[in-house]
């Protein structure tokens, strides 16, 4: 891992087991995917979706979606391509993550918008899919945004050699405590991805 890579684990670590030290890391973090943005699309390879779509094949059909810390907006275009119907909203702390984001996606069905995943401007129970991609969790804003019977997905590009990567005993550990339940791994390409439903 290069340095900001490095710098992304130690945050994510940190913030899963402290979420109020957000804050300390929130600037550079956010500052470190603006530098970033214009280039990010060319530093994934074409299998890095892949256990979001095997992921995606185990879900019913929701009605609003959301993807949180989106980037460039790579799964929530693979959220409304397999659900048509569906209404989707990616959110992203950087600015320019949601300028590259909005330049590539043509779908009337997608908007997105800058957000903080610690603190979101959406009603209790507002989606019955949230998916994360290479993403910190917020666990208690993710049990609140979620609605009963609703799915969250987490997945990962590289598995555990993803620089964001939460291990499934700890997602598990931390959503069950929160009303979540009928969890499942799953493995695809070089990643793995993680599904939780809310009781
Ligand atoms: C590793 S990138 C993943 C981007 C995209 N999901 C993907 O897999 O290509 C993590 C993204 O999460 C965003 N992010 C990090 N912390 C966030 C937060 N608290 N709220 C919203 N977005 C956040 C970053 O700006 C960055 O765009």
């Amino acid at each position: 891992m290069n340095v900001g890579q490095r710098f992304a684990r130690l945050v994510t670590d940190i913030v899963v087991r402290r979420p109020s030290l957000w804050p300390v890391f929130r600037g550079p973090l956010r500052q470190q995917f603006d530098r970033l943005a214009p280039s990010w699309d060319s530093m994934r390879d074409a299998r890095a979706f892949a256990p979001v779509e095997a992921a995606l094949e185990r879900l019913p059909s929701p009605r609003r979606a959301l993807d949180i810390g989106t980037g460039t907006g790579s799964v929530a275009r693979l959220v409304a391509s397999r659900f048509p119907d569906t209404e989707v909203v990616g959110v992203d702390i950087s600015e320019r993550m949601i300028e590259e984001a909005r330049r590539r996606t043509d779908s009337q069905h997608i908007r997105y918008d800058v957000a903080d995943a610690e603190r979101l401007p959406f009603d209790d129970g507002s989606f019955d899919l949230v998916t994360l991609g290479n993403m910190i969790p917020f666990f208690d804003e993710l049990a609140r945004i979620v609605d009963s019977g609703g799915n969250l997905l987490f997945a990962f590009s590289g598995g555990p050699a993803t620089p964001i990567y939460v291990a499934p005993g700890r997602l598990r550990d931390e959503l069950a405590r929160r009303g979540f339940s009928e969890f499942a791994e799953l493995s695809a390409g070089r990643g793995t991805a993680f599904l939780a439903t809310k009781s």
